[in-house]
C-alpha cells in the first residue's frame, strides 16, 4: 500500500523548492485547508441544522447571500487573521477589504482574495459548491497597513491559488506556480490526503460547459461556436457552479464559457475570486483562459476588487480552436449590395 502523504506533510516539503521561503505561504496554506474542513462540516451537515436559505442581505455584487456563503465567509476570516500570515483579505462577500493590523499579522507579505461559497444557487439542493482562493505577494510598504494596490494586482502575480469543492468527496486542488495537485479529505481522519498529483488537463475534452439558456442574449460569434460546439456532437454539462464545472474539465478537458450577456454586458463572473484563481490553476495544468475580447485573463489588470470578467477556459487546443474560430468570424465585415455589412464565417 502507498504511504498517505497529508496535505500538511506536502506543503512543508514543497516549501523545500522555494530556497528563501520563510514558511509564512505554508502557514497560509495550511490556514485555508483547516478553514475548508470547518466548512466542509457545516456544508455536510447543513441539511441537518437550518443553516440553509436565503440570509436577506445582499453582497457586494448585489446578489442574495445565503447564510451558508456568509459562515464559510466568516471561518475563513478567522482562520486567514489567526494565522497572522497574511495583512489583508478581499472576499466576494465583502465590499471592500479587510486590513490585518500589523501587531497580529507581523508585517505579513501577503494578502488573500477568495469567493468563500462559489455555486451558492445549489446548496439548497445538494449539489456541490466550493471555494475558490488566491494569494498575492504584498506590493506595499511592508511595515504599514495593506493597500488596495496589493489585490488589484494581475493573476500573473499570483504566488498560489487554489480550489475546494463540498461533492460527493471534498477534494482541495492547489499550485504554487510548480504543477498543480490534488487532495482528497478522509473524513475518517479529518485529513486531506494526496490523491492526485502532477494534474494535467487533456489537450481535447468530450465536454463544453455553458448557460445555454441564454444562448439568444449572447453574441452573434459565440452563438455560432456554441452551435459549432453542438455539430460536434461535444455532451453540454452545466452544474451552475463554475468551481464544478471547471473541476470536471481540469479532469476530463472541455471547454468553460461565461460569455458577455445583455444583462452582464462585462461578464458575470468575478475576475479576483473566481477567474484569476481559476484560471492560475487551470494554466498550470497546461490549459488556457481567455476572455471574450480573447485576451489572457491572467494579463487582465484589474481596476477594482469586484471587477467582472468574461471567460473562456479549459483544454488548450479547445480554447485555441475557439479564439481561432471567433477571429475568423469577426473579420472585417464586408458590405453587401444592399449596404448591410455581414460578417464571414
Ligand atoms: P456565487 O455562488 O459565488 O455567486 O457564484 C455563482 C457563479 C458561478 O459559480 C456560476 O458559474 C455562475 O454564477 C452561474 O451563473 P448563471 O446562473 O448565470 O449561469
Ligand atoms: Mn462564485
Ligand atoms: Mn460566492
Amino acid at each position: 500500500m502507498n504511504r498517505i502523504i497529508t496535505l500538511d506533510e506536502f506543503i512543508i516539503h514543497r516549501q523545500k523548492d522555494f530556497p528563501y521561503a520563510s514558511g509564512e505561504l505554508t502557514g497560509l496554506l495550511r490556514d485555508i485547508g483547516v478553514a475548508a474542513k470547518i466548512v466542509n462540516r457545516e456544508v455536510n451537515k447543513a441539511g441537518l441544522v437550518n443553516i440553509l436559505g436565503v440570509h436577506g442581505s445582499e453582497n457586494a455584487s448585489g446578489e442574495t447571500v445565503q447564510k451558508l456563503d456568509m459562515y464559510a465567509n466568516d471561518k475563513l476570516i478567522d482562520c486567514l487573521k489567526n494565522s497572522g500570515e497574511c495583512c489583508g483579505i478581499a472576499s466576494e462577500e465583502n465590499d471592500d477589504f479587510i486590513e490585518i493590523p500589523t501587531v497580529e499579522s507581523k508585517n505579513a507579505k501577503y494578502v488573500v482574495v477568495f469567493d468563500p461559497l462559489d455555486g451558492s444557487s445549489n446548496i439548497d439542493v445538494n449539489v456541490s459548491v466550493g471555494t475558490i482562493f488566491g494569494i498575492y505577494r504584498r506590493i506595499s510598504d511592508e511595515k504599514g497597513p495593506c493597500k488596495l494596490e496589493d489585490f488589484l494586482q494581475k493573476g500573473t502575480e499570483l504566488v498560489a491559488a487554489g480550489y475546494v469543492i463540498y461533492g460527493t468527496s471534498t477534494i482541495l486542488v492547489y499550485s504554487t506556480g510548480r504543477g498543480v495537485n490534488g487532495f482528497t479529505l478522509d473524513p475518517s481522519i479529518g485529513e486531506f490526503c494526496l490523491s492526485h498529483r502532477d494534474i494535467e488537463i487533456p489537450d481535447r475534452g468530450g465536454y463544453y460547459s455553458v448557460n445555454q439558456g441564454y444562448y439568444l442574449k449572447f453574441d452573434v460569434e459565440m452563438r455560432r461556436y456554441i452551435d459549432y460546439c453542438s455539430d460536434l456532437n461535444l455532451r453540454l454539462r452545466y452544474i451552475g457552479s463554475m468551481v464544478s464545472d471547471v473541476h470536471r474539465i481540469l479532469f476530463q478537458g472541455g471547454i468553460f464559457l461565461y460569455p458577455n450577456t445583455r444583462k452582464y454586458p462585462q461578464g458575470k463572473l468575478r475576475l479576483l475570486y473566481e477567474c484569476n484563481p481559476l484560471s492560475f490553476i487551470v494554466e498550470q495544468a497546461g490549459g488556457l483562459a481567455i476572455n471574450c475580447q480573447l485576451n489572457r485573463i491572467l494579463d487582465m489588470e484589474p481596476k477594482e476588487l469586484h471587477e467582472r470578467t468574461t471567460i473562456v477556459i479549459g483544454s488548450p487546443k479547445m480554447v485555441e480552436e475557439m479564439k481561432n474560430f471567433v477571429e475568423r468570424y469577426t473579420l472585417p465585415s464586408y458590405t453587401t449590395s444592399n449596404g448591410v455589412g455581414e460578417k464571414t464565417p
